[in-house]
Parts: C-alpha cells; sequence; structure tokens
C-alpha cells in the first residue's frame, strides 16, 4: 500500500466486471468501518458482512461495464488496491423513488460514496463522479442527484467541488426521523 498518492492520474478509473465480485465486498465492508459510516450509509457492517457470495455475486455483476442501470465505477490504485468507489443508479422518469417521491425526469441517483483516507484530499473523488456522471449523461440521464446527512460536512463539501448544489429537497434520515438527508443535484450542461 502507498503511504501517499498525490497525483489522480496514478489511478485508473474504471467500471467494475462481474468476476471482481470479491474486492466490491472488500471496499464495501471497509467503507462500513468508516467512522461516519453511521451518517453515509443505510446499512451496518454487521448486517453487509452477513450476506453470502450470491448476494455480493449479483451486486457486482448487476453494476458491472455493460450493466445498462447501475454502473460502479472505482479507482484502481497503481499497487492494484481500490482506493474510491462510487455507484451511479438510472432512475426513470414516471417512476417513483424509494422515499415515494415521483421522479420527474430521467436521472442518475449517486450511492455508495467511498475514499478510502489515505488517498482522500487529492481530487480522485472528482474524477469518480466525472466517470458515473459521463456514463449517466451516456443513458440519457438529465440529472444526476444524491442524498447526503445533514451532518456530513466532508462529503457535502467534496460535493460541491464536483458541481453538485443542494436542490432544497430533504428526507427524514432512515435511523433517525429527526435528522435530515440534504438531495443535492447537478444538472446535464
Ligand atoms: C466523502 C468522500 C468520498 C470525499 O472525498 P475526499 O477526498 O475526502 O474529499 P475532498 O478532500 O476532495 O473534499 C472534502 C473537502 O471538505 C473539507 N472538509 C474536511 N472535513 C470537513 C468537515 N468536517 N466539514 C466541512 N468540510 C470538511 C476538506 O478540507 C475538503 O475541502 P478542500 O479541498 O477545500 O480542502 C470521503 O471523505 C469519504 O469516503 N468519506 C467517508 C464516506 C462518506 O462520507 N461518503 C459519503 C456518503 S453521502
Amino acid at each position: 500500500m502507498s503511504a501517499s498518492i498525490s497525483d489522480v492520474d496514478d489511478y485508473v478509473i474504471r467500471a467494475i466486471r462481474a468476476d471482481e465480485w470479491p474486492a466490491v465486498k472488500r471496499l464495501r465492508l471497509d467503507a462500513l468501518r468508516d467512522p461516519v459510516a453511521h451518517l453515509a450509509f443505510l446499512e451496518s457492517y454487521e448486517e453487509a458482512a452477513a450476506k453470502p457470495d450470491s448476494f455480493w455475486q449479483d451486486r457486482a455483476g448487476g453494476a458491472a461495464e455493460g450493466a445498462l442501470g447501475v454502473r460502479q465505477v472505482i479507482a484502481e490504485a497503481s499497487d492494484g488496491d481500490w482506493a474510491g468507489t462510487v455507484t451511479v443508479l438510472i432512475e426513470e422518469a414516471g417512476t417513483t423513488d424509494w422515499a415515494g417521491l415521483p421522479v420527474g425526469r430521467k436521472q442518475g441517483h449517486v450511492v455508495g460514496v467511498f475514499v478510502r483516507p489515505e488517498h482522500r484530499g487529492n481530487g480522485l473523488i472528482k474524477a469518480l463522479f466525472d466517470a458515473g456522471l459521463e456514463w449517466a449523461w451516456g443513458r440519457g440521464a438529465e440529472r444526476v442527484r444524491l442524498l447526503v446527512h445533514e451532518d456530513n460536512g466532508r462529503a457535502q463539501a467534496a460535493y460541491r467541488k464536483a458541481g453538485f448544489v443542494p436542490s432544497g429537497v430533504t428526507v427524514a434520515f432512515v435511523h433517525d426521523a429527526g435528522q435530515r438527508e440534504l438531495e443535492f443535484v447537478l444538472e446535464r450542461a
């Protein structure tokens, strides 16, 4: 493991392959042990760790190169380690989202955003977003959105740097209805 990698060009940014499900699982379980995981992710480490291999195989296969509705993008460091990831889901106009809100226009929804601590602060998250956004625009999305906990200041700052702005829409946090998640949106240019 490199102690610090400061140049974004040192990473390969790409879609996952279906056969890489063990690495998908490893990165997700590491993300779920992050100190802010309780704000950032809706499932716990214990819940994810208990899932069978078939779950990870299905998840990887459904989000791999060639899949139409979901794409998981990863950054591969020069030593082969996966340094970070974003996943983009396509939501079709006319459907209802998980919060019961209507989806007015075809859009991308970014989930599972994580950069390993030793790879943060170097622009990698922007490069991951750029790849995810390019895919979403190519799939016909008119906007891309994500939800971020009101107390996750670092993630909010990273999203603003990537061009996202708060839409004004908020939803109750799944684990505590007294807390809010904020919708951030990036409109297609
Ligand atoms: C969110 C995440 C992907 C962002 O990647 P990153 O490499 O850390 O982002 P960056 O360092 O480029 O940008 C974060 C900015 O927030 C700033 N920041 C750090 N802590 C902050 C805080 N508590 N409040 C506000 N801003 C903060 C940083 O200084 C930086 O700004 P700068 O570039 O002007 O210095 C990464 O931090 C991460 O994986 N976090 C844990 C998981 C997570 O929260 N995922 C998001 C779920 S919605």
